[in-house]
């Protein structure tokens, strides 16, 4: 039987939902297969919501509300305009074809014209087949699974992005210096340089710790730590995106030995940088570096997961199908955020986790305020932001007073935590985001690209103009939340025939 896409539709109550009533009374054919949300106005559709929707199995997503002009909350159907255009090109990045979320203006007495809508989308994605969004269980094909007979850890694993589940009751210190340990995933390293930069720190902390374990610094090995009982390490700090299977087994490996382990930096928070690997196959990226760049010479074209030449039967360790924050591996009982952490950050987590007293579990071990608030340009943002044309730093002579926001540079400081100090403010660089969101946001690349385009001035035709100026819109409000957000990784189209 052909596949009947599954559409949802959130369509505002006073024109769209409306519109949808009078073709239902007219007796108009649309098909079946559509699942409509009511909401006040197209403007309260958070792009948030169009992903869970994709998330959830939708093969298309319309939004639909009044016409420009007749919004009764003046513009609202304007910022859904703005964020839809921005979000729809996201969404191709990751391989989601634009005709997949839709914008539509019904007024109430255009019952007709709804449902033309949705027969066209219909046949739109009937033509596209379903949407091979990848599942949870073929996301995590690759991963390792946990040792025979090993618990993970104290509690169970969080929802994808989530915040770190609390653990349960904490196993009794062993007598003597704490043993900390210092590792690293998937990164480029800077988060060991920020324990580095502590400075005179370093050596106070060297003084009241026993390190067992810091790969850039001494030389410990894995069955030095494998020899180590459970729960022997006190505090273990673990850098990077989880992205091979060897980051996997150490990850494993280091929740069963650590009491209490820590998610340290962006890449091992929300995935960092490294999470922008999920734009691309797994496939797709060995074949980039490996096989195409002039520069590398690979001519018995050992890859990762294959063997080593003349290697005794070792293998190179796989690379999974897509990079992985810590917390989606194993619990996690703390976050120090950052790329990298502020040296007060980092100081101020050791502090914390080696005192007597441990912060709440599952806390973010950074102020739970936008970065704005602090900011030393916050008294230059205007009472109303808005932003009638795009800017970008590497072109522009900019103010090095004013806020970032109102000179039309993306700045993601609305929707940061604080505690950066804020460095690149301070060196004339906007917020790229690094230190996550503040506590209860869900999707942070999806709540920036929200409030950013809402400020968008003009109407429809400017707002969509500016929407189509903005470079790389996955790479800018993802940044380093991309692994951790609501598209986890690349969608393989129909076209290409596939899955994810
Ligand atoms: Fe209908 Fe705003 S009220 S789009």
């Amino acid at each position: 039987m052909a596949h009947e896409p599954r559409i949802i539709a959130f369509l505002c109550s006073w024109c769209a939902y409306s519109a949808a009533d009078r073709a239902g009374q007219a007796r108009l054919e649309y098909p079946q297969s559509l699942l409509t949300v009511r909401v006040m106005c197209s403007g309260r559709v958070e792009p948030a919501f169009v992903l869970q929707a994709f998330r959830e199995g939708a093969d298309g997503v319309l939004v639909a509300g009044c016409h420009p002009g007749d919004c009764h909350y003046v513009d609202g159907n304007l910022r859904a305009a703005a964020r839809h255009a921005v979000l729809v090109r996201a969404l191709e990045q990751a391989g989601i074809e634009p005709e997949r979320f839709r914008l539509a203006w019904a007024s109430a007495a255009e019952g007709e014209r709804f449902a033309a809508t949705v027969r066209e989308m219909t046949e739109a994605l009937r033509a596209l087949g379903p949407l091979a969004y990848p599942a949870r269980a073929a996301l995590d094909a690759g991963l390792s699974p946990a040792p025979e007979g090993v618990e993970d850890g104290r509690s169970p694993a969080p929802a994808r992005g989530g915040p770190p589940v609390p653990a349960g009751p904490l196993p009794p210190r062993a007598p003597g210096k704490p043993r900390v340990a210092f590792y690293w995933n998937a990164s480029c390293g800077g988060c060991e340089e920020a324990v580095m930069d502590l400075g005179e720190g370093l050596a106070s902390l060297l003084e009241r710790v026993e390190v067992v374990l810091w790969p850039v610094a001494l030389d410990h090995k894995r069955a030095d730590v494998e020899a180590l009982p459970d729960g022997g390490i006190d505090v273990a700090f673990v850098n990077g995106a989880v992205r091979l299977s060897e980051q996997d087994e150490w990850s494993r490996l280091l929740r069963r030995k650590a009491r209490v382990l820590v998610s340290f930096g962006a890449c091992a928070h929300m995935g960092g940088v490294v999470g922008l690997g999920n734009l691309s196959s797994a496939a797709e990226l060995l074949d980039a570096a490996y096989s195409r760049p002039a520069s590398v010479s690979n001519p018995e074209a050992p890859l990762p997961g294959g063997p080593v030449a003349g290697g005794g039967g070792l293998s190179l360790p796989v690379l999974l199908s897509r990079a992985l924050p810590l917390a989606e591996v194993v619990p996690v009982d703390y976050t120090v955020p950052g790329c990298p952490p502020s040296p007060a950050i980092v100081a101020a987590a050791l502090d914390a986790l080696l005192g007597d007293a441990l912060p709440l579990p599952g806390a973010v071990l950074a102020p739970n305020v936008a970065l704005c608030d602090g900011c030393p340009r916050k008294g230059s943002r205007p009472e109303r932001l808005s932003v009638a044309s795009l800017r970008r730093i590497a072109t522009t002579a900019l103010d090095p007073e004013r806020c970032f926001l109102a000179q039309g540079l993306v700045c993601l400081g609305p929707g940061t935590r604080a505690g950066c100090q804020p460095g690149c403010i301070e060196a004339g660089m906007p917020c790229r985001g690094c230190f996550g969101p503040l506590d209860g946001v869900r999707d942070p690349g999806a709540a920036m690209l929200s409030a950013f385009a809402s400020l968008f001035a003009g109407g429809e035709a400017e707002v969509v103009a500016l929407a189509d100026a903005l470079p790389d819109p996955a790479g800018t409000f993802w940044r380093y939340s991309y692994a951790a957000g609501l598209v986890p990784a690349r969608v393989r189209p129909a076209s290409e025939g596939g899955e994810g």
